[in-house]
């Protein structure tokens, strides 16, 4: 036998046993005539005591680190226990040991601090692996999976697989490629998504269908992102949005007691778009703490009926709120005593090219009711305090603002937003908080092509009500300036994102059933019946035999993980994962293929 137990196993309880174990070579440490060994495997650490009897056959076998290695002896009770690892009472007396395998020195300790760069780690990602943040990463990925398909299966959802080499679904990435041999001249896309795929599974009758899968999306990569990542995609026959999302807050719950013990018991707050856009300047809002957005100059029509404070700020001839297209303002509590050196800090910090603001105006709401603000030259006290009043700040808080063109500010209130949060510890770890988006708009106007596009995708249906809008008017954009007022901007989608501490975890929508409305749809888009056919003649076809309503969601496996496990790099929580420029350092990929293999492709490269 291998090894009679492992490494993170023994325990008091099993003093003067005989044992054997096998594992790498953490630590060789020699006192005088005695030495100590760390050894290592997935389940944890043994210490291992090579007495003097043993020095001849050390030294002629000697330990270097991450050997394999395999021992026999005694449990013993340690003299200088460690109570930082599970197994630090006892030690084993090694009575015989066998080096299994011999290791070139690492490039990297492999401990929690190790000594490793980023570049070198994922080089050797294969001894990354061994290091026991990385391990525990892996097994709450394995624990999520774990729960999400224990939960699916008790609700009845069938895992399901659908193809890898398919047609490209457009989820708004570039699709990855696979030339096709036995086709000459022809591509296979990979799937951005099963999207099409679960919706004729639905079509089949498969009522309630899920699979943890690959997806692929040739993106631009940011921490949040890889070009190969993992969904948990659901979908749902006869099922309407309140099933859908009471369904999925179940998932995510449950995900939450298995893995974390978390109860999560109240009811997943919900919010529209609109509300999100207009009180956090963005989509995904963290709420677990307030810094709500002041409006003092209404951005764009896309939001109807909501107040804005713009006689606040007019009429005293500062130039920089009267020209700006939106004003927009946070309470920063408690930072009121912020030095001359802390609002540079914080100008600069907008300034940067990723921000892109022209400057930073601050209000002070001091402790003694009394206001000082960097635009004290236009602005009375009285003034001060009434954008305070409206800005709902208090007596401690700094106020600040951000003005320019609309959308540029709005995202930068909420990056600014994020970043005080940040500074504050009030974006605390352990803390979760989950949270509805609904009622997306159904298109986004694309500028460059003077064209709408899906905001979620082309299968997303409509909300009933604003299903004759798009019937009855003319996808057509006379005038791109004006798209705001069109009537397509204000048709809303049947959509929903779930949101964790400020980022989309999941997104999913009530599809589009009917044919003549999912023509309608990919029309609005731009696509002539000949092109419909091309890409999505099968679906079309598909939903004139029996297609029933149906809806569903998929949440970013990847991104789940990270954010449970307290990161928001996803990279940490995928086992080989791809650099950001979309490279496997490792196995160096991607990488040239022989002219052979191009050859049977049929493939020339351009320039070649
Ligand atoms: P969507 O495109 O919103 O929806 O994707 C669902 C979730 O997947 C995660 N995600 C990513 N994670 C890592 N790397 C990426 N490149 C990446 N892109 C997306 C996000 C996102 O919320 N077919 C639809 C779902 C549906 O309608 O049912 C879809 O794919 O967390």
């Amino acid at each position: 036998m291998f090894r009679t137990h492992t490494c993170g196993e023994l325990r008091m309880t099993d003093i003067n046993k005989e044992i054997t174990l096998a594992g790498w070579v953490q630590t060789v440490r020699k006192f005088g005539s005695i030495t100590f060994v760390d050894l290592r495997d997935r389940y944890g650490i043994t210490q291992l005591l090579f007495s003097e009897k043993l020095n001849a056959l050390l030294d002629a076998n000697p330990l270097g680190r991450e050997f394999v290695l395999q021992v026999t002896g005694t449990v013993n009770e340690r003299s200088n226990k460690n109570p930082q690892i599970p197994t630090g009472d006892i030690e084993i007396l090694v009575h015989t040991f066998t080096i299994l395998n011999k290791s070139a020195t690492p490039p990297f300790t492999i401990q929690d601090d190790t000594d490793g760069g980023d570049d070198i780690r994922m080089k050797y990602r294969f001894l990354d692996l061994r290091r026991s943040a990385v391990r525990k990463n892996l097994e709450l990925r394995y624990a999520v999976g774990r729960s999400a398909r224990n939960y699916l299966h008790e609700n009845n959802f069938m895992d399901i697989e659908t193809p890898f080499l398919i047609k490209s679904t457009p989820e708004g990435a570039r699709d990855f490629v696979v030339p096709s041999r036995m086709n000459e001249g022809q591509f296979y896309a990979l799937p951005q998504s099963p999207q099409t795929f679960k919706q004729l599974l639905m079509v089949s009758g498969y009522d309630r269908y899920y699979q943890i899968v690959k997806c692929f999306r040739d993106e631009d990569l940011r921490a949040d992102r890889q070009p190969e990542f993992t969904q948990i995609d659901c979908e749902m026959a006869f099922v309407e949005q309140e099933d859908i999302l009471n369904m999925f807050e179940g998932l995510a719950k449950r995900i939450f007691k298995d893995v974390k013990n978390i109860d999560y018991t109240e009811k997943v707050e919900r919010m529209s778009w609109e509300n999100a856009m207009w009180t956090y300047g963005n989509d995904k809002p963290d709420t677990r703490f307030d810094m709500k957005l002041c409006n003092l100059k209404k951005p764009g029509s896309v939001f109807t009926d909501k107040s804005d404070h713009a006689a606040l700020i007019s009429g005293v001839d500062f130039k920089v709120f009267d020209e700006a297209e939106t004003v927009l303002a946070i309470a920063v509590p408690g930072c009121s005593e912020y030095s001359r050196k802390q609002t540079d800090e914080l100008t600069e910090w907008v300034k940067r090219p990723q921000i892109g603001m022209k400057g930073l105006v601050f209000i002070k709401c001091n402790a003694d009711g009394t206001y000082k603000s960097s635009v004290d030259k236009f602005y009375p006290e009285e003034k001060l305090k009434a954008i305070a009043a409206t800005a709902n700040a208090t007596a401690g808080d700094l106020i600040l603002i951000l003005a320019g063109a609309e959308e540029r500010t709005r995202k930068a209130i909420s990056d600014l937003r994020m970043y005080m949060a940040d500074k504050l510890g009030l974006r605390k770890p352990g803390e979760f908080k989950l949270l509805w988006v609904l009622d997306f708009p159904l298109f986004e106007y694309a500028e460059e092509d003077n064209r709408w596009v899906a905001r979620h995708h082309p299968f997303t249906s409509p909300k009933p009500d604003h299903i004759p809008v798009m019937i009855d008017n003319d996808p057509q954009i006379s005038n791109a300036a004006e798209y705001l007022s069109h009537p397509y901007s204000g048709i809303k989608a049947n959509a929903y994102d779930m949101v964790l501490n400020g980022n989309e975890i999941g997104g999913g929508s009530i599809r589009i059933h009917q044919r003549d409305l999912q023509e309608k749809m990919f029309a609005a888009l731009g696509m002539d019946e000949a092109e419909q056919q091309h890409k999505f003649g099968f679906l079309l076809g598909a939903f004139e035999y029996g297609a029933p309503p149906h809806g569903g969601i998929a949440f970013g496996f990847d991104r789940f993980c990270a954010i449970l496990g307290g990161s928001e790099s996803i990279r940490d929580f995928i086992a080989f994962p791809k650099n950001n420029s979309g490279r496997d350092v490792m196995i160096d990929a991607p990488s040239a293929i022989d002219d052979k293999q191009l050859v049977e492709l049929n493939i020339r490269l351009a320039g070649s």
